[in-house]
């Protein structure tokens, strides 16, 4: 994770993104360090890296790199404003002992865009991860990557619409997907917990699932009690200030595999 020191909302490369509204770093920091303290209360441990001055979206961690069987998939950014958070994550990688780092030739926004189940890579394109990265992370990593097209502006990374429940499921909104990759997810998922339009708006399904707790922002009532009723444990958090850039619990937090 990365403490949002110097978070801002000073350009626009998401719908999310107002600077005339702006943002305020000092509460972002406190909402951030609650989701912190839900990781810690978990039993997660969590490693910090150091946030860098200039890049005020850097505490959406996520984004920074995909971490699989200890391989890192290094990120390269879509947008200038973010282009030197790849390098930075990177270097943190191998400085805590990930030898095998790959510098992506490919655009990717790391876990933003490729989520990791026990058999499969999902891999979202369509806004920024490039279909050729999907290719390039498949063959680096050894793991099959299915790729899926978002297509409302709204959800412009794959962690914005679904994330992985553990023993192989997954929960999503199914608005956000092409119809195609809507069919791909209804193959592949027949049991997914579906979201409505409600719940994805307030970022809800940017949550982070470790099989049984589910951090996601507490604003997403109704997928809350969805998550309840199958014998999920929902910690609900508030990040609203960081989804002034776009962002929630999943954006903030990169696992490390
Ligand atoms: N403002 C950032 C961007 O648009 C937010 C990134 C959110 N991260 C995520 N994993 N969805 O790039």
């Amino acid at each position: 994770m990365c403490r949002p020191e110097h978070f801002a909302v000073t350009y626009v490369i998401n719908p999310w993104m107002d600077p005339v509204a702006g943002a305020d770093a000092g509460k972002a920091v406190g909402q951030w360090e609650a989701l912190r303290a839900a990781y810690l209360a978990l039993g997660h441990e969590v490693s910090l890296i150091d946030p860098i001055e200039g890049l005020p979206d850097m505490v959406f961690a996520a984004n920074g790199a995909l971490v699989v069987g200890g391989r890192v998939y290094g990120a390269r950014f879509t947008h200038p404003e973010r282009h030197a958070e790849g390098p930075a994550y990177s270097r943190w990688l191998r400085k805590n002992g990930f030898s095998e780092v790959l510098d992506a030739e490919h655009t990717n926004e790391g876990e933003g865009d490729f989520l990791t189940l026990d058999h499969v890579i999902l891999a979202g394109t369509g806004f920024r991860t490039e279909l050729a990265a999907h290719q390039e992370a498949q063959e680096f990593l050894g793991r099959p990557v299915v790729t899926l097209r978002l297509v409302d502006p709204r959800f412009y990374h794959l962690d914005t619409a679904l994330f992985p429940l553990g023993g192989g499921n997954v929960a999503y909104f199914p608005g956000a997907f092409s119809p195609g990759s809507r069919a791909v997810l209804e193959r592949l998922f027949p049991n997914a917990i579906l979201a409505g339009e409600r719940d994805a708006a307030v970022l809800g399904l940017n949550a982070v699932c470790d099989g049984r707790n589910v951090v996601i922002n507490a604003e997403a009532a109704e997928l809350i009690e969805t998550l309840r009723a199958h014998g999920y444990a929902p910690v609900p958090v508030d990040l609203s200030e960081l989804r002034k850039a776009g962002g929630g619990p999943k954006c903030c937090t990169l696992e490390l595999r």
